[in-house]
């Protein structure tokens, strides 16, 4: 969360990173800011709102001359959204201008020491304190201002600084949060995350724990910790600048939507050898997934929902134990973990600080980490004992939905290569469950061209006030993806309930007119649904039923019904999201949502 990019080169500054911020804007969008060093010292304009107010105010850059600027777009965690508390912020001397991404967690201490020392505050920001700690320890030298505050913060934090007297030179640093550095031609970048860059360069560095980079339009010189000399490698980004672009769509989430079946293709085709699955999989020896004695997937928020669903994958296929967790819970929950347990962790960006820190701690106890991510080289990839990685591209939308639909393929894939590796998948079952894999992509693009019946029931429902969406078993597990969906980009109260357990309370908040979207894919407990839709039927409720093409039965009670194609019901999660996706994208835009970038909410989350 928070978008940051620095610039350094022959080009002014102010525009190119205004641009640049656009790219980053789904970190965070609720001020920005910009300060550009140029011949009068360091200019800094930052506002309240979106990066178009930013824009406007400093005309879209002109009003800040120079070649070397930082740049923020922020997601508060200290202190309200408003002009004084965005990024970046000046030191009491303004020779020092600094923008933050992550928090530090010992403010308040560092906030007394200053204050003792004559400093005076004047945002509520963690971030102050950090500039008015280079301050104080800046005499002249700074990198070793910047070591010496360094070294006194505690928490998640990569900073980007530039310095009045050099003002050709950034220096930035990290701790937990992400940075990487663009390499240019005569000029160098600094960003949170790649998109902001790929217009300018693919080829990037990526600071390491604690690591220090000072940056000039020509040399890149990394430090360590210790202020040892660090060579770093050139990574080269394949994603090209388009897949950054909304191409002709309205919405990225739609553009995105419309890539999965590309995306699922790149991330299974190859993977599967002649019959068999082939996984990249070289440090977690092959005879550890043979006597595994317990999974625990983990992650949040979308991506803890494909675990929901790889569960039952990888029960139904390895008769391995799985428990499925929130990192931000697993963490502290004392875990119990041995040598022969398997922890798989699920991110898109690789960069969410709950999921990082579980890693740490399951790592710490002895598990085997295998991790699914889809940002190459992200630190959970990079701490990781091995990594499968989803090739869906980059993904701009803040909710995600290719990311997701990429996670699912990969953990059937996994959950099969384990099911054959522990014997209980033959070679023939191995083919049959394969090839029902690779007919996915067709299937969803003819969903895709589908379209019009989600718009209908979408200009008729769009002012529910509580959507249910219930379910059994893998149904249930992806209910809780398709109300998260819809209440993340519409801003509707929705709750995903397993369809035996709403009897047991949750039937009472059913009323004349509920909305409840029953899933009903799940072939061996279609029976059991269709009694439960008639349960809420009966109380009044309006039902959406998702359904196999075909299905008579769901037909006779629903509402109305959504078909996907008819099928091996181990796969209908895949199928599914496409209308359950659609359908809060289609409810969020007739609303009028901002559905890129919903309120409150940030793709990356690198704070706890
Ligand atoms: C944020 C996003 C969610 C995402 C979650 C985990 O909350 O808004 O869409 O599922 O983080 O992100 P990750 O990058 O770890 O998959």
């Amino acid at each position: 969360m928070c978008g940051v990019i620095g610039y350094v080169g022959g080009k002014q500054a102010a525009p190119l990173m205004l641009d640049a911020l656009e790219k980053l804007e789904y970190r965070g969008y609720d001020s920005s800011g910009i300060a550009v060093c140029g011949a009068s010292g360091i200019q800094l304009a930052k506002r309240k709102g979106r990066l178009s107010v930013l824009r406007a105010c400093t005309h879209d850059g002109a009003d800040l001359p120079g070649c070397t600027g930082i740049g923020h777009t922020r997601w508060a965690t200290h202190g309200e959204p408003s002009d004084v508390n965005a990024h970046p912020h000046l030191s009491r001397s303004g020779k020092v201008a600094l923008v933050h991404n992550g928090i530090i967690e010992n403010y308040a201490e560092l906030r007394e020491f200053l204050a003792e020392r004559g400093y005076t505050f004047i945002s509520d920001t963690d971030t102050e304190i950090a500039v008015q700690l280079i301050d104080y320890f800046y005499r002249g030298d700074p990198v070793h201002a910047v070591r010496e505050t360094v070294n006194m913060l505690v928490g998640a934090f990569s900073l980007s600084i530039i310095f009045a007297d050099y003002p050709d030179r950034m220096i930035a640093v990290r701790k937990d949060s992400p940075l990487v550095i663009g390499v240019g031609e005569n000029e160098n970048f600094i960003a949170s995350d790649i998109p902001a860059l790929l217009t300018h360069t693919r080829d990037i560095i990526r600071l390491g724990e604690y690591e220090m980079a000072v940056i000039d339009a020509h040399n890149i010189v990394v430090f360590d910790r210790f202020g040892e000399k660090v060579k770093k490698e050139i990574q080269h980004v394949t994603w090209d600048a388009g897949a950054a672009e909304k191409g002709g769509y309205p919405h990225f989430m739609l553009k995105e939507i419309m890539e999965e079946p590309e995306a699922i293709r790149n991330t299974v085709h190859p993977r599967i050898h002649t019959g068999d699955i082939e996984l990249e999989i070289q440090h977690i020896p092959e005879a550890a997934f043979k006597t595994l004695d317990r999974i625990f997937i983990v992650a949040c928020g979308s991506a803890y929902h494909v675990g929901v669903v790889g569960k039952g994958y990888i029960e139904k296929f390895a008769r391995v134990p799985v428990t499925v967790e929130l990192a931000s819970e697993f963490r502290y929950n004392d875990p119990i973990i041995t040598t022969r347990t398997l922890t798989v962790i699920i991110s898109q960006s690789g960069e969410t600080i709950d999921t990082l820190l579980a890693l740490r701690e399951a790592k710490a106890r002895g598990s085997h980490i295998l991790s699914i991510v889809n940002v190459v080289g992200s630190s959970i990839a990079n701490e990781s004992e091995d990594v499968l990685y989803t090739w869906a591209g980059p993904e701009i939308a803040v909710a995600t939905t290719k990311a997701y639909s990429t996670q699912l393929t990969m953990l059937y894939l996994l959950a099969l290569k384990l099911g054959a590796l522990r014997g209980n998948v033959s070679p023939s079952e191995m083919e049959t469950y394969i090839k029902v894999l690779e007919d996915l992509p067709a299937k969803i693009d003819g969903l895709l061209g589908e379209r019009e019946l989600l718009q209908r029931l979408a200009a008729k429902y769009f002012s529910s006030k509580d959507i249910f969406f219930i379910g059994r078993n893998l149904d249930y597990a992806l209910a809780l993806e398709g109300s998260l969906k819809l209440k993340e980009i519409s801003y509707i109260h929705s709750e995903a309930y397993a369809a035996g357990e709403l009897k047991h309370g949750t039937i009472s908040l059913i009323e004349p007119g509920t909305l409840a979207v029953a899933l009903c894919t799940y072939a061996p407990l279609l029976d059991k649904m269709v009694s439960n839709i008639r349960e809420v039927k009966a109380r009044g409720a309006t039902v959406i039923a998702l359904c196999q093409a075909g299905a008579q039965d769901v037909a006779a009670v629903a509402d109305h019904v959504i078909e996907v194609p008819a099928g091996d019901w181990l796969v209908m999660p895949s199928l599914s999201i496409v209308p359950l996706q659609l359908f809060a994208y289609y409810m969020a835009l007739a609303k009028g949502c901002d559905i890129d970038k919903p309120r409150n909410l940030a793709k990356s989350v690198t704070v706890e």
